[in-house]
């Protein structure tokens, strides 16, 4: 793989004014990101790779691009500036890594990694190769999770003292590395790591974590408990809750930030947000059609939601913004160093039962604290 020159102007080696963007890992997900791409201004897919032939082929021909036979046929595209990695989570540090020494920007999807140290290593060989890292945490992208941010910016609630977050969904878990802890990390890697990048956005950095979960997963395809409760501290004082639940036959997405001055409360799949300060009536805003960020919103076609696809735009305009230099992007290599921390020392709490001080150290930043839960099925 023949390193590329920083491309930082916006005009490509292919003479185009756009952006080039190859795909690395065409499934369920990469796939939707993919498409969206057509709808972002400065942006162009390339290509795609899958070490599915067929799969690449089939979303290819769909996308109306370029297969790329190899990884290193990808990466060696002069033409390409930046690459999407949707791979499953255990292949994330190896072609993101590939990915930067080639040159290339990178949007990384969640989790970044599955140890913090593997995560470190990932955010400084993108600091060092001078290159964007983003990792796609799209809650900070959803209309209704952005009105919360803003209200508290503008002081509505006053100082946030608490966060309570309950996110219940019915994932889909047909394909088989999703249902195996080795590749997907578990429920706080796959899925809660996306709430606790909301609650650092929405409360600074954490400093302890303690997890608790039933253990036996409800769903039996599954050899990782799809059930489990947080409870974190932050720097700043506050305190966050999160339940989540990979397997509920009742999908809901609600919460509630209390600061010193008011409150908002807020249901994501029902597009709702009402806020009060202290001794004044609430106020309300919502989002038509109401379930634009609903999970059952998905086209049956395998489709993505209204509201799921103007976030994801809304999270490609960032990254294309960020490669092109005109400020960093919302969710940085470091943001996701910090994601995967709480993940890995959410499963150290749940292996020892015990709170867990944040920043890990020692031997603590390399374990998998996922593999040693006894509760798992083998
Ligand atoms: N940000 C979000 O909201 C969000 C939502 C869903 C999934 N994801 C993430 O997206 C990623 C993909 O998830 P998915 O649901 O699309 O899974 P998937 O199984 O549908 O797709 C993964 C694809 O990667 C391919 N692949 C595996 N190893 C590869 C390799 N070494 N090189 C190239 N291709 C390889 C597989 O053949 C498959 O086509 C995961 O990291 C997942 O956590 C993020």
């Amino acid at each position: 793989v023949v390193k590329q020159e920083p491309v930082n102007c916006g005009v490509d080696k292919r003479g185009s004014s756009s952006i080039a963007v190859a795909l690395l890992g065409a499934g369920g997900w990469g796939s939707l990101v993919a498409g969206e791409l057509k709808h972002v201004p400065g942006f162009e897919l390339a290509g795609v790779f899958d070490a599915d032939q067929a799969r690449s082929s089939t979303v290819a021909d769909r996308l109306t691009v370029e297969v790329y036979k190899g990884l290193d046929v990808c990466l060696s595209d002069p033409g390409v500036s930046a690459v999407i990695v949707a791979v499953p989570n255990d292949r994330h540090v190896e072609l993101t890594a590939a990915a930067l020494a080639a040159g290339k920007h990178v949007l990384l999807e969640k989790p970044m990694a599955l140890t913090v140290q593997d995560a470190e290593d990932l955010a400084r060989r993108a600091d060092a190769e001078d290159r964007v890292l983003m990792l796609d945490h799209i809650q900070r992208y959803y209309a209704p999770l952005r009105a919360i941010k803003e209200l508290i910016e503008a002081g509505s609630i006053g100082q946030v003292l608490a966060v309570s977050v309950r996110r219940r969904d019915l994932l889909k878990r047909t394909i088989r590395w999703l249902q195996l802890r080795e590749h997907v990390g578990g429920l706080l890697y796959q899925s809660a790591v996306h709430e606790f990048d909301l609650l650092r956005w929405l409360c600074g950095e954490a400093v302890e974590i303690s997890c608790t979960s039933p253990g036996r997963p409800i769903a039996p395809e599954l050899d990782y408990p799809d059930l489990i409760l947080s409870q974190i501290r932050f720097q700043s004082g506050a305190i966050g809750q999160l339940w989540n639940c990979m397997t509920d036959p009742m999908p809901a997405y609600d919460g509630v930030v209390t600061g010193d001055e008011g409150t908002v409360w807020f249901d994501l799949y029902d597009a709702q947000v009402r806020w009060a300060r202290v001794g004044e009536d609430p106020e309300e805003r919502d989002w038509s059609p109401r379930d634009r960020w609903a999970p059952w919103a998905w086209t049956s076609g395998g489709g993505i939601a209204d509201g799921e696809a103007e976030a994801v735009r809304d999270m490609l305009a960032d990254f294309r913004d960020s490669v092109l230099g005109r400020g960093g992007p919302a969710v940085t290599a470091w943001d996701g160093v910090r994601s995967v921390e709480l993940a890995q020392a959410g499963y150290i709490s749940l292996a020892t039962t015990r709170a867990v001080d944040l920043p890990l150290s020692g031997r603590d930043r390399i374990r998998k604290a996922h593999l040693e839960l006894e509760s798992s099925r083998g």
